[in-house]
């Protein structure tokens, strides 16, 4: 089979599909998206993160009687955003699709966003849910007030840009990835926001509705990991940048601290133990449990282990002692200034999180 050129001056169309064991979806979602496409010129590069499935050995297979199909098969690596990008990056096509693997996208779409990318002069076309015409077939009410929720919360970072800004399946000019790409936070899946919200000018968006499908075989990758990425994208974008997502879980990570602070200081305190006893237990157990917290989920791609792991909670104690110091000066300086207690203490707070946050992401978990 080759590649129908029908038309030379239209732009190569590059299909990325991004996968995670979906070894039973990809060679009949190759023959869907070939019917589906007719006469415009196409290629796939399926981009997949190593799949315990060997989805990759897949591709290969059906690559060797469809030329214009590829597999970038990605190690040691795991998301579906940076594996979209990276495909987009792999493009030989101007114009870019996104779509699922399981066909829960409607293949049959991609001839109209296609002649809407053209026809509209668009930079992006979003396939949406939301739009007249649009549906989310059969999904269970909890399924529904999720993405209704997140559709909303997406809207305070992109405004009314489009309809579906949690919609997994676009075309994108590949100049405008291009040109946004150093910017991109590339957390989780929320790629399309990522992109909107990215760009460095206002992008001329058109939509094409479409009706979501159950998916064909497998499972969902989304999890309750998937929701906390997007709201550290969130953050990240509104902040412009200024709070780092580690920053989030880091603060997450002391609050639990506290808590778990205040339950050994009230449990020591009812056994018997004096006030200072109770409190120098309680500040050793909550500093214990940030540590094991952080070192499992804050830089859990750096994750310490071992010897190292022991020295690493040393140098976690010996870092927060210097933080909590940094938070009374910081305290006692804001209660000459104000008077005000809880202010005074907030001030203090926050300089104690800041200080044991770029202490600790440069002195322990700098590597
Ligand atoms: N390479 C790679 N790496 N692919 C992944 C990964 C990953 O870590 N995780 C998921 N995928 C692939 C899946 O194999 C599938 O092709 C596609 O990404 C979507 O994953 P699903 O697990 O099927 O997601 P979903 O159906 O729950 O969510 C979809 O719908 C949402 C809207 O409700 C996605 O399209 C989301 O982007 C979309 O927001
Ligand atoms: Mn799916």
């Amino acid at each position: 089979m080759t590649t129908p050129d029908a038309d030379d001056h239209a732009p190569l169309l590059s299909i990325i599909i991004p996968t995670f064991n979906e070894a039973a979806n990809i060679a009949p979602l190759v023959d869907a998206v070939g019917a589906a496409l007719g006469t415009i010129a196409w290629e796939m590069i399926v981009v997949d993160d190593d799949s315990p499935d060997h989805t990759f050995d897949v591709v290969a297979a059906v690559a060797r009687t469809h030329p214009h199909v590829r597999c970038i098969r990605r190690v040691g690596r795991r998301g579906l955003a940076s594996a979209v990008i990276e495909g987009a990056l792999a493009a030989n096509g101007d114009v870019v699709a996104v779509m699922d693997a399981d066909f829960q996208h409607d293949e049959t779409r991609l001839p109209l966003m296609y002649r809407a990318m053209i026809d509209q002069k668009a930079d992006l076309v979003v396939a949406t849910r939301y739009g007249s015409g649009g549906g989310v077939g059969d999904w269970d009410p909890t399924r529904a007030a999720i993405s209704d929720v997140a559709t909303r919360m997406g809207r305070i970072l992109i405004g009314d840009a489009t309809t579906d800004p949690m919609s997994g399946f676009f075309m994108v000019r590949r100049a405008v990835l291009a040109s946004s790409v150093y910017d991109l936070s590339l957390q989780g899946y929320k790629i399309l926001l990522d992109i909107i919200s990215s760009s460095p000018r206002r992008l001329r968006i058109a939509e094409v509705p479409y009706t979501f499908r159950g998916r064909r075989e497998g499972q969902s990758k989304i999890g309750p990991m998937v929701f906390a990425e997007f709201l550290f994208l969130l953050i990240e974008k509104l902040s412009r940048g200024l709070i780092p997502p580690r920053f989030v879980l880091f603060c997450i990570v002391g609050g639990l601290g506290l808590g778990v602070h205040l339950v050994i200081l009230n449990g020591l305190g009812a056994i018997g133990f004096s006030f200072l006893a109770a409190q120098a237990s309680a500040i050793g157990g909550a500093m214990l449990f940030n540590y094991v917290l952080n070192n499992e989920f804050t830089y859990r791609d750096k994750r310490l282990t071992g010897i190292n792991a022991v020295f690493g909670a040393f140098a976690f104690a010996i870092v927060c002692s210097i933080g909590a110091l940094a938070n009374v000066g910081v305290a006692e300086l804001a209660i000459q200034q104000t008077d005000n207690w809880s202010i005074a203490g907030i001030a203090g707070a926050i300089m104690g999180a800041v200080f044991n946050f770029g202490a600790a992401s440069s002195l322990i978990w700098g590597r």
